[in-house]
């Protein structure tokens, strides 16, 4: 991970096995960064909070999705939260609340970053999780997505005040 310099941020997200959500809000994020030529400003990467799912790539139903949308995240490799994201990450932001129960957790004492819910950046206040689609059907990656692109759309608005 390149060093940061004072007008960069760097924002982590967060779901349980880093294969649906998470890599999708990664891809999301960064085409919308990429579109505004902020790529060397904002730093961003996923992860899950288990293991289970360590070294795969995402689950090919969110790929699918994503790719209809024009986001490109088949690539991407899953790896599990540890304690030096807490030093790397400006903001570490979780998919749900069992989630971001898990983040505070680890949370080390001496960590500066904001941890919350990315659906707190989202205009809708009756949203506040992006719900786990794994165990459902292909309409639910398709509401992951929806959900995604519109909270992602005002973390970049938020962010670009301090850039
Ligand atoms: P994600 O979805 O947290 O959005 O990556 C899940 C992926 C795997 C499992 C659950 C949710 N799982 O139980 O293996």
């Amino acid at each position: 991970m390149p060093a940061k310099n004072n007008n960069q941020h760097s924002v982590l997200f967060v779901c349980l096995g880093n294969i649906c959500r998470s890599p999708s809000a990664e891809a999301v994020f960064r085409s919308q960064v990429e579109k505004e030529g902020l790529e060397n400003n904002i730093i961003i990467d996923s992860c899950g909070t288990a293991s289970y799912h360590i070294g795969e790539h995402p689950d090919e139903r969110s790929v699918v999705a994503a790719q209809k949308r024009g986001y490109n995240m088949a690539k991407l490799v899953a790896r599990q939260l540890d304690a030096s994201d807490f030093l790397k990450f400006d903001y570490i932001l979780a998919m749900d609340e069992e989630n971001l129960n898990r983040i505070n957790e680890i949370k080390p004492v001496n960590s500066k970053s904001t941890t919350g819910l990315f659906l707190d950046f989202h205009p809708d206040k009756n949203v506040s999780e992006v719900p786990d689609p794994y165990y459902g059907g292909a309409q639910g990656f398709g509401h992951v997505l929806d959900l995604i692109e519109t909270a992602s759309e005002h973390l970049l608005l938020h962010l670009k005040k301090s850039i």
